[in-house]
């Protein structure tokens, strides 16, 4: 069965191009990402393992940890790398599984479909509970927006920590919404900065971190 938003996601150890991975004791009580390609030597896949790789900086102020996997075996994984490296200008910072028994693809629901096995474009994050917080699945011909992904980690990390919301395109720094389950006088206490009532559900105050 699909995993649902807020399940505690399953453990598993898989080999990896950093050796055999425990995706618990990899975690440790940070986030992670967990992102599944189609195939090794695909060109969207190739960018898009740059493209992570590229923003090791912005995942680690944001205490997460990521993890790649496609179902090639460690000795494909080798060479791409090296095509990765070269073609990317960058240097691959984060394991990527090789799932050849397709164990995690199928306890995380990455397969297409039962007649198509390969591994669909699929992302989970993953909180410091080992909670599931986001999934989602892009069609193999569409490279992922991965500042979409730190985005999401943004505003997971502050909502998890104030009484606010986020709302469309929001990025870090801008306004954000009070919970319509806060009353106006907690609002007042909670949110010393003032908000804006533009209607009694949408409330809108400065971001409480900044
Ligand atoms: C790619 O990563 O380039 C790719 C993989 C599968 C189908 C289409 C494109």
């Amino acid at each position: 069965m699909a995993l649902l938003l807020g399940d505690t996601v399953p453990n598993f150890t898989q080999a990896s191009t950093d050796g055999d991975l425990d995706l618990y004791d990899f975690l440790g009580d940070g986030w992670g990402i967990l992102f599944s390609h189609p195939a090794d030597y695909t060109p969207v896949c190739t960018t898009e393992l740059g493209a992570v790789a590229g923003l090791k900086e912005q995942f680690e102020k944001r205490n997460t940890k990521v993890v790649g996997l496609s179902v090639d075996e460690l000795s494909s994984h080798a060479g791409w790398v090296k095509d990765i490296e070269e073609t990317q200008n960058v240097k691959l910072n984060f394991p990527i599984l090789a799932d050849t028994d397709q164990k995690v693809a199928n306890l995380y629901s990455m397969i297409q479909t039962e007649d198509n096995k390969m591994t669909v474009r699929s992302v989970f994050i993953i909180d410091p509970a080992k909670k599931l917080r986001l999934t989602l699945t892009y069609p193999a011909s569409t490279g992922r927006n991965f500042a979409e992904i730190l985005r999401v980690l943004d505003s997971l990390q502050l909502t998890d920590g104030y009484k606010v919301a986020t709302p469309a395109n929001w990025r870090d720094g801008d306004d954000v919404i009070v919970l319509p389950t806060v009353s106006n006088e907690d609002a007042d206490a909670l949110f010393p900065k003032g908000y804006e009532a533009v209607k009694p559900y949408l409330r809108v105050t400065p971001q409480p971190n900044k």
